[in-house]
């Protein structure tokens, strides 16, 4: 059984035994797994030489300890609920050994199709138990699941499968999140017309509604798994063989294949969901992020099912059909444990308080938020109204390439303060750089965010590209790993993120690259230059301002900014979205040509008295024009 730190005074005396001794101490974790063979490296290299390895050499299937490693004990546990977008469709409840006859059946329909091991699928699916199913499979065999959420559009769908150079697309007629149905098979064709290297398409009959199927290409998943032997053999896997490709934005460029591998990864995700969450054995536990995000991916997924968990999947919105949705499916299920993102909390927040008032949700223990930091008001709402001052909230900061939570409050364990994320988990050693790369000690400080040590989840590479991967996060402060975040540690040791300190901005809890959303708006012919800043929302955290410059006078601009936003849906998707374009004559500049962002920021929050020294700028009249709304 993984350990479970039970009051602060354990929680300090472990943590310090994992910073003294990480491979002891995560050498006793891994006691409790299931290993095809046990090795006796625990972790290698180092961040200078970005070579960090654990369990190197021990082999092992994760589906094996997910799945198979419960049957004895909780082979008719549920290990998935799953709700409906359509409070009226029928749930569903899927014991452990339902959910491992179906993940090896699904299994060897990927094999029948020549899928082996090392290749990688791409996964566009809703949130149905399908898709949990498929990426359970691909781990059985050994492939590289990449899945990409479906807010993304065909041609980010297409950028994806050709990034990985996947064979296979695994995906769905349609789904509904709320009212508006999401068409993933077209979606799937304009992406398949986009690029040539789709092989075998299956698709999982969701809706019914009309799709088109290409013959030798296209197939029914039922039509897949009819007849198919719901027995398959793990494929015994190195410690370090990849396990799944995620992408994500960064400062700069194309998205970024995030590679994450089998050992280290289960490790971690399940030491830390049972520890941060205080799970106990029959809690009903909902995380109501998607799949195809890291916090889907490792606390809906893994992390819960390594633990033998009931994990509720959730097809929906929190608004459908209306804003007491979640709080329903709470009452439904006798959620204990309930997981979300501060953008849900402050929309929920800002509906009548009726909607909470008339549920009963006494069955809550524990409390999360992740994506974003979340402010002071939103966290008593979330107190006050949803936990009844008697549910700990964990505010659990990670991103995609930490693979796991890295510092959160344990529920119950560690005092809380509203909006801070606390104290590192064990073998977690966060430090504060400033800018010139020197540690900043003490309390009471603010600072460059980075991770002093490898942890066992920790991204190995971007998938392809290892030079980038150097260069993005270990070049910055050498020999740490730079999280791209701000934060202080106030005079208690407690960290609070303050946001992102590079060109990332995070919207509703999704992370977008301002060079991404900048590029998709130059696709337009009629634009010459643009600059995209993230700008403080009520609701989002961040909204997406534009500056767009172009060639020629606006003579329509509502029409313009439609043919923008139109744009930037192709390319990227509707979650990239601006807010807010406004059309200006120029954009601030220095003398050596480089956009003076922290203006534009400025300007956006109409904190025109804070602009600082413009007369530095190519031509200080832009930023006049700019105030004025004048183009
Ligand atoms: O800026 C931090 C913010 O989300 C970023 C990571 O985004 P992503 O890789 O999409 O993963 C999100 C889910 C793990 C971080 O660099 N972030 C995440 N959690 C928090 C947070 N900011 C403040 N508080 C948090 N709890």
């Amino acid at each position: 059984m993984i350990p479970k730190i039970s009051n602060l005074e354990e929680y300090k005396s472990v943590y310090n035994k994992s910073i003294k001794d990480p491979a002891g101490f995560w050498a006793e974790i891994a006691d409790c797994f299931q290993w095809k063979k046990k090795g006796n490296q625990i972790n290698s290299g180092n961040f200078n030489d970005v070579n960090h390895s654990w369990f190197e050499d021990s082999t092992l299937n994760i589906t094996e300890n997910c799945l198979d490693r419960h049957l004895d004990k909780r082979g008719e546990k549920t290990a998935i609920i799953w709700e409906s977008n359509d409070p009226k469709e029928e749930g569903k409840h899927i014991s452990y050994r339902e959910l491992h006859a179906m993940v090896s059946q699904f299994a060897n329909v990927l094999i029948n199709k020549g899928v082996q091991k090392g290749d990688r699928v791409c996964i566009y699916m809703p949130m149905v138990p399908e898709l949990a199913v498929a990426v359970l499979a691909c781990a059985r065999i050994g492939a590289i699941h990449s899945v990409v959420f479906g807010g993304f559009s065909a041609r980010a769908l297409a950028d994806r499968i050709d990034d990985a150079e996947c064979r296979v697309l695994l995906t769905a007629d349609s789904t509904y999140r709320g009212k508006k149905e999401i068409r993933l098979k077209d979606i799937s064709d304009d992406a398949m017309n986009l690029t040539d290297k789709i092989d075998n398409c299956i698709t999982l009959k969701r809706t019914g509604n009309d799709i088109n199927m290409k013959q030798g290409r296209d197939s029914w998943w039922h039509d897949e798994i009819d007849g198919v032997s719901t027995f398959n053999e793990a494929l015994e896997l190195n410690g370090e063989d990849p396990l799944f490709i995620l992408y994500t934005s960064g400062s700069t460029g194309k998205p970024k294949g995030i590679l994450h591998t089998t050992a280290g990864y289960m490790v971690y995700t399940a030491y830390s969901f049972k520890n941060v969450f205080q799970y106990e054995e029959n809690d009903i536990y909902w995380c109501t992020a998607d799949i195809g995000w890291i916090t889907g991916h490792s606390y809906i997924v893994y992390g819960p099912l390594l633990c033998g968990a009931t994990t509720l999947m959730f097809e929906g919105v929190p608004t459908f059909p209306d804003a007491g949705r979640f709080w329903d499916v709470v009452e439904k299920y006798k959620v204990n444990i309930f997981y979300t993102a501060p953008t849900a909390i402050r929309a929920l927040q800002a509906c009548d308080l009726g909607f909470v008032s008339s549920k009963d949700l006494s069955s809550l223990r524990v409390l999360g938020t992740v994506g974003e930091p979340i402010n002071e008001e939103a966290w008593h709402w979330y107190n006050d109204h949803i936990g009844k001052k008697q549910c700990p909230i964990v505010d659990t900061w990670w991103q995609t390439e930490t693979g796991g939570i890295l510092i959160s409050p344990l529920a119950g364990i560690t005092p809380l303060k509203p909006s801070y994320a606390t104290l590192p988990l064990p073998g977690v050693e966060p430090i504060l750089v400033n800018n010139e790369g020197e540690i900043i000690e003490g309390n009471g400080v603010e600072g460059n965010l980075c991770i002093k040590n490898s942890w066992p989840s920790q991204t190995r590479t971007l998938y392809g590209d290892h030079e980038r991967f150097i260069q993005t996060y270990f070049s910055t402060y050498p020999g740490y790993y730079f999280t791209g975040d701000g934060c202080k540690r106030d005079e208690d040791g407690y960290y609070r993120i303050t946001g992102r300190v590079d060109d990332v901005i995070n919207v509703s809890g999704h992370r977008i690259g301002t060079a991404e959303v900048e590029n998709a708006i130059a696709e337009h012919e009629g634009v010459c230059e643009t600059a995209v800043i993230g700008y403080p929302h009520d609701i989002k955290g961040q909204g997406i301002y534009a500056y767009v410059v172009c060639y020629e006078e606006v003579k329509n601009a509502d029409e313009l900014r439609k043919e923008i936003l139109a744009k930037v849906i192709e390319l990227i998707g509707p979650i990239a979205k601006p807010d807010k374009i406004q059309f200006v004559s120029g954009l601030p500049k220095t003398r050596s040509g480089k956009i003076m962002r922290r203006i534009l920021r400025k300007l956006a929050e109409g904190e025109f008295d804070k602009l600082g020294d413009v007369s530095t700028l190519l031509d200080p009249s832009v930023v006049e024009k700019i105030k004025s709304g004048v183009i």
